[in-house]
């Protein structure tokens, strides 16, 4: 989604913004632009589309030491020019770079033309450049902290000044904001992927905070200039997470990561002697584990589907009903907050807006809640009180791969912990460590055959639509087969348990429609292979994706994955899946690491 970018120092300030942008890039966005002071004048370049296209509009050489810049992911106003950040009032003299969505911006838009003001765009970013400039104040920051107390909604800002030429004013209200600490230099973004190259320094804005950057520092106050002192943290992460190495995209490389993930979120973890999980990020005793009665997960996308599958697995070791619900959808029906039920909250980015708000609802009515999240500081992370990091590494492709498969483990850790906590056996936690340790070896060997899935690939992607059927931990594993081939090949593909099937959708089943059917080999492999007489009985195209050989007889296409432990079935099964996705949009010249309308972090309700 949006995404922010500012440097203040002795450096040309221009090629680092606009590396920062490059760096912005993968959020999803629809247009950019930079703000620069120069010579006590703003110079403005911006342009729908995009990084390039900026760039290419810019002069060869801009000499400036202040600049702001950002990424536009639409909410207010449609993609273009004109509504591309930064904003400036009438006078050319405040520039603002805003992420989030103010809810009070149609007064505040009447106030202004009732004033005579001449608003441009459409959008609600600009309003607070007007509203800035208008503040009679000495300082920048005093008349920023005057507008953000009129303002409600969310947002992360960056603000500059010609009357402050070495100075930039940011902001936080619910969306990131992150100060990176130079030599001389200070940087600020929203994302510290446009950070890491420069320094691995870094201040987390908090909600309701308000900083001064200059080249020589930071001063942190409150919205009411109450002075707050805040250390720097460090970035665990290397520039080299933010290259594509020797792939093509992003998403190959992070779906080729995935074994090396496996590993990660397991090291440390495996606790051989008691044949358990070690999970002390949760900060939660033995006993307070034990009062719990439920378990609620909740995300959004491939993070609620990962919860989806993470609360079959837990409830299968750990014997306590665990179940999974879409943050919005949960946040909405005002839910009913049980102190013996434990919430967790899942999120690869640490920044999805409904997960958050679902996480606040949680907290406000005395749950406890936790968080199994990727980005280390992020606001999920930073607002639960514990959890599980997955320790993924920054993933950079629009849709989640690997962070996918590192949700499985964590939530099979935690299966493992609360299981043996239980009434799982010393013997079987032995068998599901052993299993573990043997599964990046046996994701490798899968990722060795990419040839054949591109081959399927090939002969899938000329459909427009799939449908995608399993049982159980399978039906689950269809959703995320589905809204990957969706996503990035832009291919209709919709989900359903395969029992489902003959009750409606088999209407739309010809032989224009394929079916993806999962079949693990369990004791419903029978039923699933049924499904797929149905199927065939209505032409229907179908690519099973097995385990037993003896499984593949009626099937179009398969694939075989290896015999498992069968919990950790859905992540063999789910590689052929996401090379499925991955070689057909290419097979359709689709942008796979930025699909359309897409963003990485829907940091917007
Ligand atoms: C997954 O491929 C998607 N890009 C999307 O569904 C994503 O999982 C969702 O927006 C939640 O993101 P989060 O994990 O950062 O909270």
């Amino acid at each position: 989604m949006c995404g922010i970018v500012g440097y203040v120092g002795r450096q040309e300030a221009l090629p680092i913004l606009t590396e920062g942008l490059r760096r912005l890039e993968y959020r999803g966005y629809d247009s950019a632009g930079i703000a620069l002071h120069r010579a006590h004048k703003l110079a403005i370049f911006k342009a729908c589309g995009k990084v390039r296209e900026v760039i290419s509009t810019l002069p060869k050489r801009i000499r400036a030491h202040t600049g702001i810049g950002h990424t536009r992911w639409a909410t207010h106003g449609v993609p273009s020019d004109v509504n591309a950040h930064p904003h400036c009032d009438s006078e050319g003299r405040i520039a603002v770079v805003h992420n989030g969505i103010i809810e009070n911006a149609a007064s505040l838009r009447d106030q202004l033309l009732a004033q005579g003001v001449r608003v441009v765009s459409d959008t609600d970013s600009e309003l607070l450049a007007h509203l800035i400039a208008r503040v009679d104040a000495d300082r920048l920051d005093d008349a920023v902290r005057t507008v953000l107390r009129s303002i409600t909604g969310t947002y992360g800002i960056a603000v500059l000044d010609t009357a402050h030429p070495e100075e930039i004013v940011i902001a936080r209200n619910g969306s990131p904001v992150i100060v990176g600490i130079g030599d001389g230099e200070t940087f600020v973004a929203s994302d510290s992927a446009a950070l890491v190259r420069y320094t691995q320094k870094v201040v987390y804005l908090e909600d309701g905070e308000v900083a001064r950057l200059t080249a020589s520092g930071y001063e942190v106050t409150t919205l009411d200039a109450a002075p707050i002192a805040r250390a720097p943290d460090a970035i665990e992460v290397s520039d080299g997470s933010y290259e594509k190495a020797e792939f093509d995209h992003f998403m190959a490389k992070e779906i080729h990561e995935q074994p090396e993930c496996i590993r990660r979120t397991l090291r440390g973890r495996l606790d051989k002697r008691f044949h358990s999980a070690r999970l002390d990020g949760l900060n939660l005793s033995a006993n307070a584990l034990l009062g719990f009665k439920r378990i609620k997960v909740i995300g959004c996308g491939s993070a609620y589907i990962a919860g989806l599958l993470g609360a079959k697995i837990v409830e299968r070791l750990a014997r306590i009903p665990v179940d999974a619900e879409a943050a919005a959808e949960f946040r909405y029906r005002n839910p009913i907050i049980e102190h013996d039920t434990l919430y967790l909250a899942v999120s690869q980015s640490g920044e999805t807006l409904d997960t958050l708000v679902a996480i606040d609802e949680i907290q406000r009515k005395g749950g406890t809640v936790r968080g199994i999240v990727n980005v280390v500081g992020s606001s999920i992370a930073r607002k639960c009180a514990g959890g599980i990091y997955l320790h993924a590494g920054p993933e950079i492709a629009v849709v989640s791969t690997k962070t996918f498969v590192a949700t499985l483990i964590a939530f099979t850790l935690l299966a493992l912990y609360l299981g043996r906590m239980r009434d799982l056996s010393p013997s079987d936690g032995r068998r599901l460590i052993e299993a573990l340790e043997a599964l990046p070896a046996q994701v490798s060997e899968l990722l060795e055959r990419e040839s054949d899935y591109r081959r399927l690939a090939a002969r899938y992607a000329r459909y427009d639509h799939a449908y995608f059927i399993g049982r159980n931990c399978g039906y689950a594993l269809a959703m995320e087969g589905a809204l990957k081939l969706k996503e990035v090949s832009y291919i209709h593909a919709e989900a359903y348990p395969a029992s489902e099937l003959k009750h409606g959708p088999i209407a739309l089943v010809t032989e224009h429609t394929p079916t993806v059917v999962l079949i693990p080999d369990d004791d419903l492999a029978e039923r699933n292979l049924a499904s797929i007489e149905e199927i065939k009985a209505r032409r229907g195209p179908v690519l099973a994706i097995i385990q037993n050989p003896d499984h593949a007889a009626s099937a179009d296409d398969h694939v075989t994955v290896p015999a498992m432990h069968e919990l950790l079935s859905p992540i063999a099964m789910l590689i052929p899946l996401q090379f499925l996705a991955y070689f057909a949009a290419i097979e359709r010249n689709c942008d796979v690491d930025q699909p359309r309308n897409l963003a990485k972090s829907v940091t917007v309700e």
